[in-house]
């Protein structure tokens, strides 16, 4: 598995309170290596992402450096390390899909956003998540967009479906003001 890596940077020595992460800490009481992953995941339910207070005070809790479980956690697809975006786009890169396509329709999407698997847009809109089969394969390639499925994507209608979104976000917007 190729890990990709987020842009980190150095997590400080000090960390900033991170709501709830004591009572999720609390709940391994034994606390080892071996829980490394198990709380990791715990943390992302919760929160979300992994943010770099939460690796700190795993970090301290689990006498393990800041820098090994950034080591652990890129190897794993499943982690984030900034919140999600508005709009959660799922690629589907499962059999099915990867015969269609679907590496081209990733690129674009990175191309097009400027952000890379488990990234979040600078506005905050879009974030990309790369996951195996998603049970749609006779719509192959197919990305899913906060649940929402959409059916032999290409290069360019990936680029439309985005922009369906930004608009739908700037319309929402006007609305509430
Ligand atoms: S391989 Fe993409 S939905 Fe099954």
């Amino acid at each position: 598995m190729t890990a990709i890596l987020p842009q980190v940077t150095p997590v400080p020595e000090q960390f900033t309170p991170v709501p709830d992460i004591e009572a999720i800490l609390a709940s391994y009481p034994q606390a080892k290596r071996e829980s490394l992953i198990p709380l990791l995941q715990d943390v992302q339910e919760k929160h979300g992402y992994l943010s770099r207070g939460a690796i700190a005070r795993i970090s301290q809790y689990l006498s393990l450096p800041a820098s090994k479980i950034y080591g652990v956690a890129t190897f794993y697809n499943q982690f984030r390390f900034q919140p999600q975006g508005r709009y959660h786009i799922q690629v589907c890169r499962g059999t099915a899909c990867h015969v269609k396509g679907s590496a081209a329709v990733f690129e674009a999407v990175k191309r097009e956003l400027k952000i890379d698997a488990g990234q979040t847009s600078r506005d905050g809109l879009f974030s990309l998540e790369v996951v195996a089969c998603i049970g749609a394969c006779g719509l192959a390639p197919v990305i899913c967009v906060n649940g929402v499925f959409h059916a032999s994507v290409t290069t360019k209608s990936v680029v439309k479906i985005l922009d369906t979104y930004r608009r739908k976000a700037a319309k929402n917007d006007d609305e509430a003001a």
